[in-house]
């Protein structure tokens, strides 16, 4: 009798536990293997660390987060495959991801037409966000990194001449290169050559040799980082001792692996500097080495905590998970202060934040300067 009295109250506590306790679940997609395995293992670190620190805190609305990942493996139509497979089959109910432009523009179109809400953390292209009002990103985007890396051009290294070198098969490296361009001209500035190069491409000795001979006084590579590196190390064979720099592409620890001693003296645009100060950034930088083996974050890694936080905030002043009050919450984001600094999405679900410039010295990256929106 007793035993069973004890029972019947034990199933009826389960019971409400399992319940009030259903996780929330959420898809990610990322480039875990592949040609930018870098980036999506550095930005998948940065959302789980943020999941196990909100359910460590009782989750949201008191219910876990539950991630499904999903490695598109770099592959131009993968990130598609997997998205639709993360809302069909575990019927996720919002979408994290993914970190290149191109890929999310393939991801964008599904979210919206199942109007599940995404949020890349780092796409920087502006066409992610116009696919619809379920595509939202929390970093800046790339009309003002342009115009950053340009006035940097500019200012700072002075460049007069510069060439352009385009990697044509990405729709981040077109876009940013034409921002740029833009910039640079209405400054006064010269474009005196652009050259183009398609991903995974391997020898630059070409474009290089027209640009050693255009006596140009820059380099702007709006690339990815193994590109990034392998051109600077051709430009420094070829004898080309002009500064190179790009934008948040380059952000990799691949990109001293690969380029070694040339990458001495460029300089790349970013979304943050672990080097800041900032308490808030500082107390992330320390839990996320203690997470990950003494592993320094970069900018992918504190953009995807970033980016499940204010997931979960919407999450949180909506009072439920239905994705269409999600959506509206997400749009309604306004002074969230994260790792990145403070996110505020404007009419078009994009943030406007500050730039990171950094250089590198003696093997390591070294933040150079802030540049406000
Ligand atoms: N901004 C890049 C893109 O849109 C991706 C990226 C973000 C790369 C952050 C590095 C760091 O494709």
């Amino acid at each position: 009798m007793k035993s069973t009295l004890f029972a019947s109250l034990c199933a009826a506590f389960a019971a409400t536990v399992l319940t009030a306790a259903e996780p929330i679940k959420v898809g990610e997609v990322a480039s875990l293997t592949g040609k930018e395995a870098a980036f999506g293992a550095s930005s998948h670190r940065g959302t789980l660390l943020a999941i196990e620190h909100i359910n460590a805190a009782g989750g949201v609305l008191g219910r876990p987060f539950e991630l499904f990942t999903e490695d598109n493996q770099s592959k131009a139509g993968e990130t598609a495959t997997v998205a639709r497979k993360l809302l069909s089959r575990e019927k996720v109910v919002a979408l994290l991801g993914e970190v290149a432009s191109s890929r999310s523009l393939e991801m964008a179109p599904i979210a919206q037409r199942a109007k599940i809400p995404m949020i890349s953390p780092s796409s920087t292209n502006p066409k992610v966000t116009a696919v619809g009002d379920y595509v939202f990103r929390v970093c800046f985007i790339d009309p003002f990194q342009g115009t950053v890396m340009a006035k940097f051009a500019k200012e700072t290294l002075k460049a007069k001449r510069v060439a352009v070198l385009t990697s044509v098969s990405s729709a981040y490296s077109v876009g940013l290169a034409k921002y740029f361009k833009e910039r640079f001209l209405a400054d006064g500035g010269d474009i005196a050559l652009e050259q183009k190069y398609t991903e995974g491409d391997k020898d630059f000795k070409a474009q290089l040799t027209a640009i050693r001979a255009a006596g140009v006084d820059a380099v702007f590579v709006p690339g990815y980082y193994t590109e990034a590196a392998l051109v600077t190390r051709q430009a420094r064979e070829l004898g080309l001792t002009l500064p190179l720099f790009g934008g948040d592409g380059w952000e990799a620890p691949q990109l001293l692996e690969i380029g070694g001693k040339a990458m001495e003296g460029t300089y790349y645009s970013t979304h943050y500097s672990p080097e800041d100060s900032s308490p808030k950034v500082q107390s992330f930088v320390a839990a996320f080495r203690t997470r990950w083996a003494g592993e320094t974050p970069d900018a992918m890694a504190a953009l995807g905590y970033d980016t499940v936080l204010v997931l979960a905030g919407a999450m949180a002043r909506a009072g439920t998970t239905e994705p269409a009050a999600v959506r509206d919450a997400i749009a309604a984001t306004k002074g969230f202060a994260g790792v990145t600094g403070t996110t505020t999405l404007d009419a078009d679900r994009n943030a406007s934040k500050a730039a990171s410039i950094i250089t590198i010295t003696d093997g390591k990256f070294k933040f150079v300067q802030t540049v406000a929106p």
